[in-house]
């Protein structure tokens, strides 16, 4: 039987937690991600068996009660995670009332969960309503994307028609369009509610001047999610940067062609056709 921390799940997280610090989308401790692993996943590993610590949440989990999530511990730096798995991740079981989490593997130096952890848990219970298989929350503070939050108003069509329209793909990963929060302070339940309110009709939310918070069924997913949406961000910022005018663009029309060939649904009303 093989240790978690060889495990394909490690493998694949601090993978993608290196990559995110290497896009400049997660400096110092910024960002977190957390991944659903099933029973019979974790099951599988011998040192994942017992109860180190157990760790209270205000808020009720118990639509995740006995689920595993995988996930970055707070003020941890993703620069580092790939070198430091059982100290800088830890994997955690709901608890049957849905009040705390065990810790079962990591977290070894003592730590917890990240600050965004009720954003995270809510946001999964959500997702998972519209998506049973959902797996991942990722957070991270893409560059481009938090520029166009000082630059563009917080209006969700306007921003999600410009991010389809920076580049073809944009309504094929993103037909669902993109949420928006209003500017809260961070790191606790009341920017969960919303961000999970949001997450009911939106698969990625904008936290303005901050970052995003996006949702997939698996890590390429949530990652690709949030490359697209910030690649599209990074076009709109060149534009701008380059005098803002704009000799043709995709039209509405066209969005719809997309959708209709990529057998995607475009937000209701959001295209005038
Ligand atoms: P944590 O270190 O608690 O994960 O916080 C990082 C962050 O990005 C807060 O929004
Ligand atoms: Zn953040």
């Amino acid at each position: 039987m093989t240790n978690f921390i060889d495990s394909p799940f490690i493998r694949d997280f601090t993978k993608i937690t290196l990559q995110l610090y290497e896009h400049g989308w997660d400096e110092r401790n910024g960002g977190n991600v957390s991944y659903r692993l099933t029973e019979g996943e974790v099951s599988q590993y011998e040192d994942v068996q017992k109860i180190s610590r157990n760790i209270p949440i205000d808020f009720d989990g118990a639509d995740l009660a006995g689920m595993y999530f995988l996930v970055t511990g707070t003020g941890k730096y993703f620069k580092n995670i790939i070198e430091f798995p059982n100290r800088d991740v830890g994997l955690v079981r709901i608890a049957e009332d849905g009040k705390s989490v065990d810790i079962v593997w990591g977290f070894n130096d003592g730590g917890k969960p990240t600050s965004e952890f009720p954003t995270h848990l809510m946001g999964h219970a959500t997702r998972l309503k519209v998506n049973p298989n959902q797996r991942v929350i990722m957070h991270c503070h893409p560059t481009n994307l938090i520029a166009m939050t000082f630059t563009f108003p917080l209006d969700e069509k306007e921003i999600t028609k410009t991010l389809w329209k920076m580049q073809t793909e944009s309504i094929v990963v993103f037909p669902d369009g993109v949420g928006i929060v209003p500017w809260m302070v961070p790191g606790n339940t009341e920017i969960g509610k919303v961000t999970s309110d949001k997450l009911k009709e939106f698969s990625s939310v904008i936290w303005p001047q901050h970052g995003i918070f996006a949702s997939g069924s698996s890590i390429d997913e949530a990652f690709g999610l949030i490359e697209t949406i910030e690649k599209a961000a990074e076009i709109y910022n060149i534009i701008q940067a380059t005098g803002g005018q704009i000799q043709q663009t995709i039209t509405d029309q066209q969005l719809a062609n997309l959708a209709r060939a990529f057998g995607v649904k475009p937000k209701k009303g959001y295209l005038e056709v």
